[in-house]
């Protein structure tokens, strides 16, 4: 019997071998190439995508195994130094590629894949094969293609296949990594009368969240859409938690009356989680993905309406993708600073938070067919940058209790306003910036502020006294700011800034304190491409361009003059969903 079971199992291992023996790789060229199972020796070249735009690696191979790696370029923040050295010695010695899963490093997702992504394009190369973001395609034709691969694209994707399982769709990403700002995005995604919310015994309303969104953006929101956002909330919180999402944990943002920010327990950042989810759904549902597939126009037929795109290779070779329906989720031009300047020269010279592709390329295409664009000039910059790499400090940790102070130790504003109105008193400080101040209550309270710590980002003191000693601010007058501040907490009421009770969940009185040095800059472009509640792309005159639809921070109009925290993830998913839905209706 045992001689048996050997026997077995040594043919199903000579089999799997001979199988990886003679396994090809197969591009879309038709071009049929032998996988060598050995690297070959000499210097590869790789590119990723990391966090702050594209990492390139040189890979020196001696005696088929990595014996060097230099980082020939890269633009990711000091921080993430440390994380990249990581990953160059664990490439040291190896004989194949790595493995985001494995040899990932926690807490820096965006730089270790992106390195990682890197190393292996070289790896790849060193065995004779082609990344799949260097795949050449050539013209073809699918049912719907989706235009971006963020929280929009793969949310309409998934919507769209789950819709009619016999839809061959199509995601082109022109980066060369998925998620664009999803990727960034922390605070959660808003919805009201949800099951979780009841579950937790919070109560809301879905008249209440359309009344704060259409107070936070000044009335300018076009009321349509908004209803459209608040009445699809709770079918979205489920259609997500029945992929896998966890959004269990519902947290507080600025200018929301109650907890309406759904994200996953102990409050990790929604973005990732949600890729995670998205991505597993798309493999599910067979959706193809091509990255660093830049789309560069929309075809239309003789009567208007849209019948493809024009997409370049990573090569600079073009191609065209005929379909029955194109979708546009290609985000906003948070990163295009020229644009920005030129729409809203008052944001001239602000840092962004945006990733380096949210450059707003799909308003040339569109317009250029007579689609419409509106508020283009409504930006969004967020209160809380980091100072100095810019990086996104949640909203949730002032909804979880954090302060503001400027550098005289003094709190000068309702911190759980709306954005512009806090971002606006920021800038009115010295030098334009103020401190975040939180206790150790409020770090335990929000996993998002681990990241923050793993970046190097907290300034910590194990008093009051010693915090201000390391920022360099009055002791004393700070000392008494947040005594006086824990005060008006233990009161429910704030008679200096008018912060709500819900908005002052507990006193800041638990050592360690700390803080984070933060300035206001560039986060969403509210404006965008005319959709109606459809997801359609209009005209100026009203009427819908056939075959085109969009969602997510590419359109414009939902929140007017200033979004509220967690209604950007809120669009992106209830939009993306809705377009996938819209136009995989259309086909039928
Ligand atoms: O502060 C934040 O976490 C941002 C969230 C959002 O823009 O929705």
């Amino acid at each position: 019997m045992k001689q048996t079971i050997l026997w077995m199992l040594t043919t199903i291992l000579i089999l799997s071998g001979l199988a990886t023996l003679t396994s090809c790789s197969n591009d879309d060229n038709g071009i049929v190439e032998p996988a060598r199972q050995v690297l070959q020796d000499g210097e590869w070249t790789g590119t990723g995508e990391g966090r702050s735009g594209s990492i390139v690696v040189k890979v020196v191979v001696k005696n088929h195994q990595v014996e060097q790696v230099t980082v020939v370029s890269q633009s990711e923040s000091v921080f993430a130094q440390e994380t990249i050295n990581k990953l160059v010695a664990k490439a040291l010695g190896r004989t194949d590629v790595m493995s985001v899963e494995v040899d990932g490093i926690s807490g820096a997702t965006l730089t270790s894949t992106g390195v990682i992504d890197a190393i292996n394009a070289a790896l790849l190369a060193a065995e004779g094969k082609r990344a799949d973001a260097e795949k050449i395609y050539h013209d073809g034709t699918c049912d719907i293609v989706v235009v971006g691969a963020g929280g929009a694209g793969l949310s309409a994707a998934v919507a769209a296949s789950e819709a009619d399982d016999g839809l061959k769709i199509v995601v082109l990403e022109k980066q060369g990594i998925l998620g664009g700002n999803t990727n960034y995005s922390t605070g959660g995604i808003n919805a009201a009368e949800t099951d979780i919310q009841k579950g937790l015994g919070i109560e809301d309303t879905k008249q209440l969240f359309y009344d704060d969104t259409m107070r936070g953006g000044k009335y300018e929101n076009i009321p349509s859409l908004v209803r459209n956002l608040v009445d699809n909330g709770p079918a979205t919180i489920s259609w997500l938690t029945g992929l896998g999402a966890d959004l269990t944990d519902v947290g507080l943002m600025g200018g929301s009356s109650v907890k309406r920010t759904h994200r996953p327990q102990g409050g990790t950042a929604i973005g990732p989680h949600l890729m995670k989810v998205l991505k597993t759904a798309c493999q599910k549902e067979n959706v193809e993905i091509r990255t660093s597939n830049k789309v560069t126009g929309l075809l239309t037929s003789v009567d208007g309406r849209v019948t493809g795109v024009s997409v370049q290779n990573a090569n600079g070779s073009s191609y065209k993708l005929t379909a029955r329906a194109v979708i546009i989720a290609t985000g906003g031009f948070g990163a295009n600073l020229a644009m920005v300047a030129k729409l809203q020269p008052s944001l001239s010279g602000f840092a962004t938070l945006n990733h380096p592709g949210a450059t707003g390329d799909a308003f040339d295409w569109v317009t250029a067919i007579g689609g419409a664009t509106i508020q283009m000039a409504n930006i969004q910059i967020h209160p809380t940058a980091e100072a100095t790499n810019h990086i996104l400090i949640t909203e949730a940790v002032r909804g979880n209790g954090a302060i503001l102070v400027n550098h005289d130790g003094q709190r000068f504003c309702n911190e759980m306003d709306t954005r512009d109105v806090v971002s606006a008193a920021i800038l009115a400080q010295s030098q334009g910036e103020a401190l975040l101040v939180f206790d150790q209550t409020v770090r335990k309270s929000l996993a998002s502020i681990e990241t923050y710590a793993n970046q190097h980002l907290l300034s910590e003191g194990s008093t009051l006294e010693e915090l201000a000693g390391r920022l360099g601010i009055p002791a004393a007058q700070f000392a008494q700011a947040v005594s006086r501040y824990n005060a008006w907490q233990k009161a429910g009421r704030d008679d200096d800034f008018g912060r709500s009770a819900t908005g002052m969940p507990i006193a800041l009185e638990t050592a360690p304190f700390y803080a984070v040095r933060v300035k206001p800059a560039i986060h969403h472009t509210m404006g965008g491409l005319s959709v109606n509640t459809e997801t359609q792309v209009l005209r100026a005159d009203g009427t819908p361009i056939d075959g085109l639809f969009a969602a997510g921070e590419v359109t414009g109009g939902l929140h007017g003059a200033n979004r509220l925290g967690g209604n950007g993830v809120a669009d992106i998913v209830v939009n993306g969903r809705l377009a996938g839905l819209a136009a995989s209706k259309r086909l039928k």
